[in-house]
């Protein structure tokens, strides 16, 4: 058993996180009700293991909230959604057009209306994440499933509403009516694209899945899905690398020297920062991980923020290493449900710091700002405030 609060994981969850590798890799968390699994082999076995650690948990807030979708299935359910909905998100797909000829003119248009404001405000600093990852991350995925005519900044407001509602444990009436607005609003536009595409198909990412013979039940739920989840990661890993450039002289001097580095450095930073922490299964039998015993029933978290640091699977876990030859990290999971939008992700992340710096070649951090990195489950700067 280790005794650890939310609030402290939350702070800085890295310190505890190797005390557990060192001295209890598979734990029971009483405060979160779970057991905790936080090195690289028994995170891969767990993924490996779908009936035995099954996605599909009871009860699941993600089924009740967002409707049955892929994340509450396992194989081989999962792999029909998955075979349907995957091909738009590949470099072959409706993601590698928009990646190669509109996302960098998506990111300079972004950064024109960024100038524009600082030069009819005060001139002074901006916080990148509301007024460009936010936006870019949001505008990026509205633009490959053919929701962008709807605007970005309506899309991030989506994203916001069912992420709020996917948060209300408790039940609070005020945020479950924000939940339902969301739900009617996208709702309506999804209806709206679905009759479109029944009489004049196009080649987003929803013509796709109905192309490809999702019903519209499936296309809702998992669209919910991908907005729900596909829009805060992008935008905290934009946070994440102009952080590290920022901070980190030596990086942004060498990636300036060597601009095919940058690729590196987003997955060097997706792995030390890891925007996204855990995988939550459920075990479906009495079973044992680790040594440890686990109850049917149990929910086991997979701690990608960890295993991503585990010193018995990578050297020098905690540096960022432009060099490395170590990999794949986990950052984006290791088994049925790794993330769908890994490809389009990367891109926008890479993509959308290099028009940063080429845009402000000079830009640094504004001290008035103290930058803090928080959360467990998501973490990465909520603001960064910047100068060009
Ligand atoms: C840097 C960006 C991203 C990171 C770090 C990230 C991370 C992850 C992780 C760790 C999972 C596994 C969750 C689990 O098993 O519980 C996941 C799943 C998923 N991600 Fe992402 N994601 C990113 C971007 C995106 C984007 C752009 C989309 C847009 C569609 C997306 C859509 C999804 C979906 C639909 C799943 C569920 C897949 C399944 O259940 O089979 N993600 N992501």
């Amino acid at each position: 058993m280790f005794e650890v609060t939310l609030a402290e994981l939350e702070d800085d969850p890295y310190p505890i996180l190797a005390k557990m590798r060192a001295n209890e890799p598979v734990c029971w968390v009483p405060a979160l009700q779970m057991f905790f699994v936080t090195r690289w082999d028994d995170v891969a076995t767990v993924e490996d293991n779908p009936e035995l650690f099954t996605a599909a948990t009871e009860p699941s807030f993600l089924a009740r909230t967002l409707g049955v979708n892929m994340l509450t299935l396992d194989p081989p359910k999962l792999d029909r959604l998955r075979s349907m909905m995957l091909p738009p998100f590949k470099a072959g797909g409706r993601s590698g057009e928009f990646a190669k000829h509109e996302l960098k003119d998506m990111a300079d248009e972004l950064l024109d209306q960024v100038e524009f404001n600082r030069e009819a405000g005060s001139g002074a600093s901006f916080d990148l994440i509301s007024s460009y990852a936010q936006l870019l991350s949001a505008g990026s995925l509205a633009r490959v499933l053919g929701l962008d005519h709807h605007g970005f900044a309506q899309m991030w407001d989506w994203c916001t509403g069912l992420v709020t509602d996917l948060a209300n444990f408790e039940d609070d009436p005020e945020l479950a009516a924000i939940g339902t607005k969301t739900k009617e609003e996208l709702g309506a536009a999804l209806d709206e694209a679905i009759k479109q595409s029944r009489t004049n198909p196009g080649n987003s990412a929803i013509d796709a899945f109905l192309a490809n013979g999702a019903t519209p039940e499936e296309v809702l739920n998992n669209v919910r899905l991908m907005i729900s989840g596909g829009i805060n990661e992008p935008c905290e890993a934009i946070g994440l690398v102009t952080w590290t450039l920022l901070t980190r002289p030596d990086l942004r001097q060498r990636v300036a020297k060597e601009p095919n580095k940058m690729a590196r450095l987003v997955e060097e930073v997706l792995r030390v920062h890891c925007p996204v922490g855990t995988v939550t299964r459920q075990a479906t039998e009495d079973t044992e991980l680790g040594g440890v015993a686990i109850p049917k029933g149990a929910l086991v978290s997979g701690i990608l923020r960890s295993i991503n640091r585990d010193e018995s699977h990578w050297d020098n876990p905690d540096e960022i290493d432009l060099d490395r030859r170590q990999g794949p990290h986990a950052a984006f999971a290791l088994g049925a449900h790794r993330c769908l939008g890994e490809w389009l992700g990367r891109q926008v992340v890479r993509q959308g710091v290099e028009r940063l710096f080429a845009r402000f070649p000079d830009l640094m951090l504004d001290p008035s700002h103290e930058v803090t990195n928080t959360g467990f489950e998501f973490r990465g700067p909520p603001e960064l405030w910047v100068t060009p």
